[in-house]
């Protein structure tokens, strides 16, 4: 442990932080609320009937405050100071739920007790049934930069599948407020291998995106998450579990059309027309950044210290109220484990992953995957080629053992 090394002290354990990594600097906020729960998500969110009395936004909007004046605190004590805020990304959960001055609120609570770059990029995702011109008009004042829709559909029978409340034509109809509003960097999200989507209603969900304007896309196949309804279903028989053939096919179609249309992928599963609309806040996660995860459940690193917070909204509140700090633990990252996270990150990165990093044995199966034809050598980069991409798990597997 270096002797630069910062105590902050936590209800348990005690954590510790040793520097700033030199990365660029994020703030990541979980807004642990949601309206419905959909029935493939086990994110650490809660509806309203699940917290009773237990938890409201206003107590988790003053335990946040506490959480970032503490962290900002333990900071400046560290070595370096604090750099300025490049990225903020409100995410959750249902952000949009705490409607637009909710959202002008929690930006006020970062901007007391940290600087933020001039440039700052900041997003928050929000669900479309929960939005509205006069929201976007709002946020927008306040200082955001950039919106993320779940949009996962345009047909109905594959909303209703996810457990989805909004209709198919509103996460569009959302977008377009959105870009109306002034944002000129709108995202939507997409699931796609839901059980029951057709070609057809993939096709129809791509038109649709591409009708929106929007300058960046998420695409993400669907996980059956362990615990959650769907798995729940799948087990029972009653819908089929995604099939992989049909999850590559859908990958492609996506990308062949998002490409057609100007949106290249920069990550595997994340598209954007050119590079000032990829999502700085991201990259940072994927490229060795630092950030501070703010909220119940948020995981934060900074410098290779990984924390990770006390996942229940009441106990994240009733800590911070009690004058502590929400950490639930906290890991060092060995040299080997920094090594092991940055290859399973970059290589899913357009730009790839920096050969010269990679251990003699790792350059080995390098040369095996690009013969494979799952990769490319491009300068010092290990590049994914259209299939290592399809294949990008098994790649990095491939590496790492
Ligand atoms: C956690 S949600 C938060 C955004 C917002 N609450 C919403 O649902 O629109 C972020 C995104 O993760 C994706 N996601 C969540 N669970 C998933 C799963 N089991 N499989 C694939 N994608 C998932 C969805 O595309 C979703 O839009
Ligand atoms: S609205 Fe978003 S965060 Fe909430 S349950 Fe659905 S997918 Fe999860």
């Amino acid at each position: 442990m270096s002797s630069a090394a910062a105590p902050i002290e936590a209800e348990t354990p005690a954590l510790v932080l040793r520097d700033f990594g030199g990365g660029p600097f994020g703030i990541y906020i979980h807004v642990p609320f949601c309206a419905t729960r959909c029935g493939y998500c086990d994110f650490n969110t809660y509806t309203a009937g699940e917290l009773g009395t237990s938890a409201s936004p206003q107590s988790w909007l003053e335990a946040l405050r506490g959480e970032l004046a503490t962290a900002a605190e333990r900071f400046a004590a560290l070595p370096t100071a604090t750099p300025e805020v490049a990225t903020i990304f409100v995410g959750g959960g249902t952000p949009s739920l705490l409607g637009g001055d909710g959202l002008a609120d929690v930006l006020d609570s970062v901007r007391a007790n940290f600087a933020l770059a001039a440039d700052a990029e900041v997003t928050t995702e929000s669900n479309p049934e929960s939005t509205a011109p006069e929201f976007f008009e709002r946020i927008r004042a306040a200082g955001f930069t950039r919106v993320s829709l779940g949009m996962q559909s345009a047909a109905q029978h594959v909303l209703k599948v996810l457990d989805r409340t909004h209709t198919p034509g509103r996460a569009v109809a959302a977008a377009k407020e959105a870009r109306a509003a002034g944002f000129d960097h709108v995202n939507l999200d997409l699931i796609y291998g839901t059980p029951g989507e057709r070609d057809s209603d993939l096709d129809a969900s791509l038109d649709a995106v591409l009708s929106a304007g929007v300058d960046h896309v998420s695409a993400y196949s669907l996980i059956v998450e362990d615990g959650t309804a769907l798995a729940r279903r799948v087990r029972r028989g009653e819908l089929p579990a995604p099939d992989d053939d049909v999850l590559a096919a859908r990958y492609e179609r996506i990308d062949s059309r998002l490409d057609a249309a100007g949106l290249t992928w920069y990550e595997v599963s994340n598209w954007a027309a050119g590079d000032s609309a990829r999502c700085r806040h991201n990259l940072g996660y994927w490229d060795g950044g630092d950030w501070l995860g703010a909220g119940p459940g948020a995981h934060s690193h900074v410098g290779g210290v990984r924390w990770w917070n006390v996942k229940h909204p009441a106990r994240y509140a009733d800590t911070v109220a009690r004058g502590g700090f929400p950490a639930a633990g906290w890991e060092m990252l060995t040299a080997d484990e920094q090594h092991t996270e940055r290859v399973m990150l970059t290589v899913r990165l357009r730009t790839g992953l920096p050969l010269e990093e990679l251990a003699p044995k790792e350059s080995a199966a390098a040369t095996r995957i690009i013969a494979d034809g799952l990769a490319v050598r491009s300068g010092d980069h290990l590049i994914l080629t259209d299939r290592g991409r399809l294949l990008a798990d098994g790649v990095v597997r491939d590496l790492l053992t």
